[in-house]
């Protein structure tokens, strides 16, 4: 009765907590699956975009964290730790708080957007820097857990996935079926694991016809699926994908075979051309990474992998905001105006 419940209690046979568990929610999930008018045009299919960035942190990070959390409480753990280009880390943060739980995360040092160290602050999560990338933040946070009495909440945690899983089922929900094709941005590779699960558990239960070819994409500088082998230095301008040694690297595997499906890899400038292409023409403003699977649409599209008239979708991982530092890049300062009506005729070379 008061709108929507969040992924757990919207899905309540198919996302397990334990029994009795208090259930730590901000209401996450539940997004929109907006049709992209443009795109749909330049492809000749009819796309539709997985719009993440409006979860309460603003990235799909959340459907697996309430999970996460909620679990670690029931568990009666008292702090979580995690490794993060940002995303992980300002859920994490935010849903401890929530909970009462301490957050530690470990962080790639200098390599994360504005806005996700902003979230981290602001929620009181205890961050450290680490001079490193993700893949070592990732193995840090291993062995603290192994060797300390804090809770791993990164998507190796398989309870993660369980709740990620959920935008598969609102997808199907929202279309009435099964997309022919879904494309989604690859880091850590627990997203694509889920949607997977999510799409194969609906098919199996006859909800819904079939399952999408799942099509994963990387920035090319930091593509080691697409290699087939782990990327030592990985570079890109998406850092929330700047990931060389993704640790759900089986699953995402499975997903691509079972579904028929494939990995790219696609440029920096292929994925800011994405990016200013979504908030000019579609009036959606994502964050880098998540313009990698608008990418990933525009060269399958150009490359002649789409059948006409198919239904695809786009999942948009996470906000805008995150990063506002790409968003202003070029952007140029310009004197005040005086408060003067022809002074903004003029400026706007109104006549
Ligand atoms: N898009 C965004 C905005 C992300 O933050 C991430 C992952 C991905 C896509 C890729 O998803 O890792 O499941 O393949 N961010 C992680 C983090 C690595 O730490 O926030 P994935």
């Amino acid at each position: 009765a008061a709108g929507w419940p969040g992924v757990i209690a919207a899905y309540p046979a198919r996302v397990a907590v334990p029994a009795g568990a208090g259930i730590v929610t901000l209401h996450e999930g539940g997004t929109p699956l907006l049709p992209a008018p443009h795109l749909s045009e330049l492809t000749g299919t009819s796309v539709y975009l997985k719009v993440e960035g409006v979860n309460p942190t603003g990235s799909f990070k959340d459907r697996g964290m309430t999970v996460a959390i909620t679990h670690a409480l029931a568990s009666g753990s008292k702090a979580v730790i995690c490794a993060s280009t940002g995303n992980t880390s300002a859920s994490a943060a935010a849903y401890a708080a929530r909970a009462g739980l301490t957050c530690a995360v470990l962080v790639p040092s200098g390599k994360i957007a504005l806005g996700k160290m902003a979230q981290a602050v602001a929620h009181g999560a205890r961050i450290l820097q680490v001079a490193g990338n993700f893949d070592d933040c990732l193995e840090l946070a291993r062995k603290t857990e192994a060797e300390h009495p804090v809770t791993l909440v990164n998507s190796v945690n398989p309870v993660r996935i369980e709740g990620q899983k959920t935008a598969a089922f609102e997808i199907c929900d929202v279309l009435g079926r099964t997309p022919d094709i879904h494309c989604l941005p690859v880091g850590n590779a627990g997203n694509i694991t889920a949607y997977w699960k999510g799409y194969q558990e609906y098919a199996d239960d006859g909800l819904v016809r079939g399952t999408p070819r799942m099509f994963g994409f990387q920035a090319a500088g930091a593509a080691p699926m697409v290699h087939g082998q782990p990327v030592a230095n990985p570079e890109t301008i998406a850092t929330a994908i700047r990931v060389g040694s993704p640790a759900s690297w089986q699953g995402a595997e499975r997903a691509r075979a079972e579904s028929g499906g494939r990995f790219d890899a696609v440029t920096d400038e292929r994925i800011l051309s994405a990016y200013r292409l979504l908030a000019a023409r579609e009036g959606v403003f994502v964050e880098p990474a998540s313009a990698a699977s608008v990418a990933g649409l525009l060269l399958s599209s150009e490359e002649g992998r789409l059948d006409p008239g198919s239904v695809v979708v786009c999942t948009v991982t996470g906000h805008g905001l995150k990063d506002p530092g790409t968003a202003l890049e070029g952007a140029v300062d310009v004197e005040p105006l005086p408060v003067d009506a022809n002074a903004v005729a003029a400026a706007l070379e109104l006549r």
